[in-house]
């Protein structure tokens, strides 16, 4: 384990977003950074930067597009060429850029709630129809899953009048923290095939697994799934350094990608110099013995607060989170009538979730909690829910 693989800094004395949004003493487990200092080598990186102390314009070196396709073909065997890779200031940035790109006003976006929040703003922002295919909630032995209902999948696709343009994949599923299995991806995609609809795939999380579990690019599937897909990955949310705003679209179709570059062109321009720095080391292999030390972390924390739940928390259910450091609650037993899951537990707890509500469909009578912490801030967390919920029966 390297050195500060798991050392956690007060925040709370930083301008940090989750830590200044609600009043001192309530315990922030809502947006999605951890209290994790980044790893050894990109600090190192970005403290030679600053020593040079010159931080004029940059545009991502070849070292660098070569990093990210090689790092593709370590882990999952998709070969990709360095060309394909176009460097940008951050994801949601490059799925709005996606959509311009793919998709003419009034087609349609199909997405899968309950759907990371700005998944569902991308049809206001690009002019273009919601189309959803919710993700169907199951529970197996006390633990709550979600699986595609292909009938609702194709039910959605060209709904609404609009035909759809483009699908927004999330893999590994931000809030239910799903990886999804080759067989899934592959009828999603071919089903995007035949339909000529284009995939996106925000695969953001895709480094952050827990326990065995496996990622497959869709992409990475076959020849045609690969011309027909704009790959997001990141190294913003494995690495702890979302507040660089770096991301990469691997895009091996070259008139998609020119389509993308030129979309993104128009918006955004460039990507800061110190999050290409960052990139460089993270995805260079030097950072993979921190990363395997922080599964370890996130995975322990994962199962005690599941174990936890489950004991002593009969009135919550969740899903066992395959990848990312995000739990979903579910909070409808707790029968609140006047108050959602959210208000009861700022209010009652001082513990502050991010709301169900605004993942869509299905997210109503949720919470997402945010378990990339240390130890002692989740087990402070649960027990001060715990006592609320004690008192609210009472
Ligand atoms: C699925 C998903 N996509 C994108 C983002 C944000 O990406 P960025 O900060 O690079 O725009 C997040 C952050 O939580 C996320 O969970």
């Amino acid at each position: 384990m390297s050195a500060n693989s798991t050392n956690a800094p007060d925040r709370t004395h930083t301008n940090s977003l989750k830590w200044t949004q609600y009043p001192d003493g309530v315990i922030p487990v809502w947006v999605a950074d951890t209290d994790f200092q980044a790893p050894e080598p990109i600090l190192a990186a970005l403290r030679a930067k600053l020593e040079h102390g010159v931080l004029g314009y940059e545009f991502p070196q070849k070292a660098l597009l070569e990093t990210i396709a090689a790092r593709m073909d370590s882990l999952y065997g998709w070969s990709v060429a360095p060309e394909a890779v176009v460097a940008t200031p951050g994801i949601i940035a490059a799925f709005n850029a996606a959509a311009w790109a793919t998709c003419k006003a009034g087609q349609g976006i199909l997405t899968q709630p309950p759907a990371y929040p700005p998944f569902l703003k991308v049809a206001g922002n690009v002019g273009l129809v919601d189309q959803f295919a919710q993700l169907c909630l199951e529970e197996r032995d006390g633990l709550l899953s979600y699986r595609i209902d292909w009938d609702v999948f194709r039910a959605a696709l060209h709904s609404g009048q609009a035909r759809t343009g483009l699908f927004l994949l999330c893999n590994p599923h931000n809030p239910t923290g799903q990886v999804h299995s080759r067989a899934e991806l592959l009828g999603m995609a071919e089903l995007c095939l035949e339909n000529d609809v284009c995939i996106v795939a925000d695969e953001i999380h895709s480094e952050l697994l827990l326990g065995g579990s496996k990622h497959t690019p869709i992409a990475s599937l076959s020849k045609d799934i690969e011309r027909n897909t704009i790959t997001l990955v990141a190294p913003s949310k494995t690495y702890n350094i979302p507040g660089l705003f770096c991301g990469f679209a691997i895009i091996p179709d070259p008139q998609l990608r020119s389509k993308f570059k030129a979309a993104s062109d128009r918006m955004i321009h460039h990507v800061s110099s110190l999050s290409l720095i960052a990139a460089q080391a993270a995805y260079s292999g030097e950072c993979d013995e921190w990363l395997n030390a922080m599964r370890a972390r996130l995975t322990a924390n994962r199962d005690w607060l599941v174990a936890t739940l489950r004991a002593s928390f009969p009135l919550l259910r969740t899903t066992l989170p395959q990848a990312t450091y995000l739990a979903w609650l579910d909070c409808h037993r707790l029968q609140l009538r006047e108050q959602t899951p959210y208000d009861f537990f700022l209010e009652q707890a001082r513990v502050a979730f991010t709301k169900g509500e605004d993942f869509g469909p299905g997210g109503q009578g949720f919470v997402r909690l945010n378990f990339g912490t240390t130890p002692q801030v989740l087990q402070g967390a649960m027990e001060r829910v715990g006592a609320a919920l004690a008192a609210a029966v009472h």
